[in-house]
């Protein structure tokens, strides 16, 4: 598309059963911020919308188990979500909600219109019914047994346990998930999406039209689906919780949620027309409006298959220009999970770093799943902001500041005196934004990212060359030229570090005392930062993140670790009966260990004395694996006092203490809540 007149750029709609972690801002939001904060610099017309997703089942079952309403539920994380984004500085222009009355009417009269051009099959089929609920179940309310692994509690679109894809009609003992009732089949009728009459049109489309320019990754999901073949596609359901299907006959029945999100765009770019006294329909109707749909890359097929069908099929909208899917952003090595809490949550990373939005926003761009699915890790995020944001950018803003300061009581010198050199890197600068344009404009913001620090290299370096604090004292006219053009690149940085780390931006702004000029006027400025204005005071723009918070993070992760472990784990069948009499046969003393060492050429022994209360006695135990000699001593136990003597590596030992174990096999000490006397019994 040459250029186009207006932007029309989407974020995918979160749905609002959960908040949202840094895997959401990583392959979504931050990107698509970026994006437009760079749009805006250009001063193109673009708007950003998003809003809440708050239909579908999942948001069902979460309100079942909480015992809340479907209302309740999204009311809470919408505004959970919504302040999220705020607090990270992600810049929408209208953020909606799909239970906004204007969607319902939206997405309504999207449906009727394409049902009254008979665009939908209407089509009976079999589907489970819960007898004693009297209600139809979604694939999700549906339990049994896995017909691939013989795990229970699979559900009926899939086995979590051994990931495979299922229907509930393979499910071997199907129990309602609502009533624990044994599902009937029942008949019910569905409006059916014809995809396979849009799949000549949408090879010519996609895999013609659009070759060159969607990323690789997107391309090759799209063809694969297209060269499968593609099914009619229910867009109705048997539920209580949606937008009522606005047709007679239709009684219970709701639109699909893939069906009404997307056009969730629509209503909300609505909404934001009516507030602020524009016309929404240029920006979905005009061929001169860029239409960007930005989501992660489980949502492909719905942004490049099924809603541009809907588009199409409804007869009056644009279709999307480009839809820059990203891949998975894994965490620490594992595939982020919210049932197993393997996340970041962007409310928990607020009160563990406050203030460092931007530090989040620059390690997910930096390590964004552009291309393939890439790895999160504590480790380097703090490498990402001492050796990049503090070393590089950091430094060099600090450097300019304190040094205009010192020399001139912070007023840009003279730029009377530049030489060459000074004009060559000048020019340079001057490139940079078209450089981070090219790229940014390719949705490749990685790159474009390490350009801009390329830029804060440039000046670093420039500095290092030329030695201001060298020649302030031999050649102040050289000093003057030199500290001007760096305080142009200082100045040059506060626009084009913006689009990825908005709040360092305002801060250098503020420090620098400027209104930052815009993306175009960086290259064609004489003077970004003109001589005898006078800087604001010097602040850090980035500080040191040192080892402890990380080390706090990376602990958080590894009790999620071993909770999975523990809650994966079935604990051991119970044993035979025992008498009473059989254990009070047992003599089992409280005592504390007073000495300890390792036994040697025994890796997992420790040889203990302990205080019984009875006697001090010797006991070899299998614990130097989980702890060592010196932590041990003055720890009460529990001892097992009247087990048969038994020689062990030539020490013979006169008891057995009580263990219990972690999931992943660490030692446990079973011991007294508080301290008691030695020899008290445990029975
Ligand atoms: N709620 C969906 C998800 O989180 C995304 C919906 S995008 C929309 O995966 F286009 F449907 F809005
Ligand atoms: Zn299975």
């Amino acid at each position: 598309m040459d250029t186009p007149k207006r932007y029309t750029v989407t974020a995918a709609l979160p749905y609002a059963n959960g908040p949202i972690h840094l895997g959401h801002l990583a392959g979504v939001y931050v990107p698509a911020d970026v994006y437009v904060r760079y749009l805006r610099q250009k001063g193109r017309d673009v708007i950003f919308i998003c809003g809440s997703d708050e239909h579908g089942v999942p948001i069902t079952i979460k309100a079942r188990r909480e015992g809340i309403t479907p209302q309740q539920v999204v009311d809470k994380y919408n505004a959970i979500i919504r302040d999220s984004f705020a607090e990270f500085g992600i810049s929408f222009d209208n953020y909606s909600r799909t239970s906004a009355p204007i969607h319902h009417k939206t997405a309504s009269e999207f449906f009727r219109k394409m049902y009254d051009a008979g665009q939908f099959v209407e089509q009976e089929s079999e589907q489970y019914y819960d007898p004693e609920a009297k209600q139809f179940l979604a694939d999700r309310y549906i339990t049994g047994t896995c017909p691939r692994c013989g795990a229970e509690g699979a559900y009926g679109d899939q086995c979590e346990k051994c990931g495979s894809t299922l229907s509930p009609s393979e499910l071997i003992d199907p129990k309602s998930a609502l009533s624990g009732a044994t599902p009937i089949l029942k008949k019910t009728k569905h409006w059916y999406l014809p995809l396979q009459q849009y799949e000549s049109w949408l090879r010519q489309w996609i895999l013609e039209g659009h070759k060159a320019d969607w990323k690789p990754n997107v391309y090759g999901q799209v063809k694969s689906w297209l060269d499968d073949g593609l099914r009619p596609r229910a867009v109705t359901r048997d539920l209580d919780w949606g937008i009522p299907v606005p047709v007679e006959g239709a009684e219970g029945k709701v639109l699909y949620v893939w069906f009404d999100a997307p056009i969730g765009y629509i209503s909300s770019t609505k909404e934001w027309a009516e507030r602020e006294g524009k016309d929404w329909e240029p920006y979905w109707k005009s061929a001169d409006t860029k239409l960007v749909h930005f989501i992660g890359k489980d949502n492909i097929v719905f942004h490049c298959i099924i809603f541009p069908a809907m588009l199409r099929a409804h007869g009056e909208y644009i279709l999307p220009d480009n839809v820059p899917a990203n891949e998975f952003l894994n965490l620490e090595g594992n595939k982020l999970s919210t049932s197993r809490n393997w996340a970041v949550w962007l409310d928990q990373y607020l009160v563990d770093f406050p203030g460092k939005q931007d530090v989040l926003r620059y390690a997910l761009i930096a390590t964004a799943p552009e291309t393939k699915d890439n790895d999160f890790t504590w480790r380097d995020f703090q490498n990402r902001n001492n050796s990049e944001l503090v070393a590089i950018l950091g430094n060099f803003v600090n450097r300019v500041m304190v040094l205009t300061h010192k020399y001139y009581g912070g007023v840009v010198p003279s730029s009377q005196h530049l030489n060459e050199a000074d004009r060559e890197v000048l020019d340079q600068m001057r490139k940079y934004p078209s450089i981070l344009g090219d790229s940014i404009e390719k949705y490749r913001f990685r790159e474009a990212l390490s350009e801009m620090m390329n830029l804060a290299r440039l000046g670093n370096k420039y500095l290092a060359d030329n030695e201001p604090w060298k020649t302030q004292k031999t050649d102040p006219e050289r000093t003057e030229a030199v500290m001007y053009t760096a305080v142009q690149i200082a100045g040059a940085l506060a626009t084009l570090c913006e689009p990825f780390l908005p709040f360092a931006a305002a801060a250098l702004a503020k420090m620098l005392d400027i209104r930052p000029l815009t993306w175009d006027e960086v290259a064609q400025a004489q003077s970004i930062v003109p001589s005898g204005h006078r800087l604001g005071q010097p602040a850090l723009l980035f500080e040191k993140i040192e080892d402890a918070p990380i080390e706090a993070q990376l602990k958080r992760l590894e009790d999620s670790r071993l909770a999975n472990i523990a809650a994966e784990k079935a604990a051991e069948p119970q044993k035979e009966t025992v008498s009473y009499d059989e254990f009070d046969r047992m003599d089992i003393r409280v005592g504390t260990i007073v000495e300890a060492e390792k036994v040697p050429k025994a890796k997992k022994l420790l040889k203990l004395t302990i205080d019984t209360g009875i006697d001090r006695r010797t006991v070899v135990s299998g614990i130097a694996e989980s702890f060592s000699a010196e932590e041990v001593v003055g720890r009460q136990v529990c001892v097992l006092v009247n087990l048969a003597p038994r020689e062990i590596k030539g020490i013979l030992s006169n008891g057995m203490i009580l263990m219990t174990e972690h999931p992943d096999g660490r030692l446990e000490f079973v011991a007294p809540s508080r301290k008691v006397k030695e020899g008290a019994q445990v029975r």
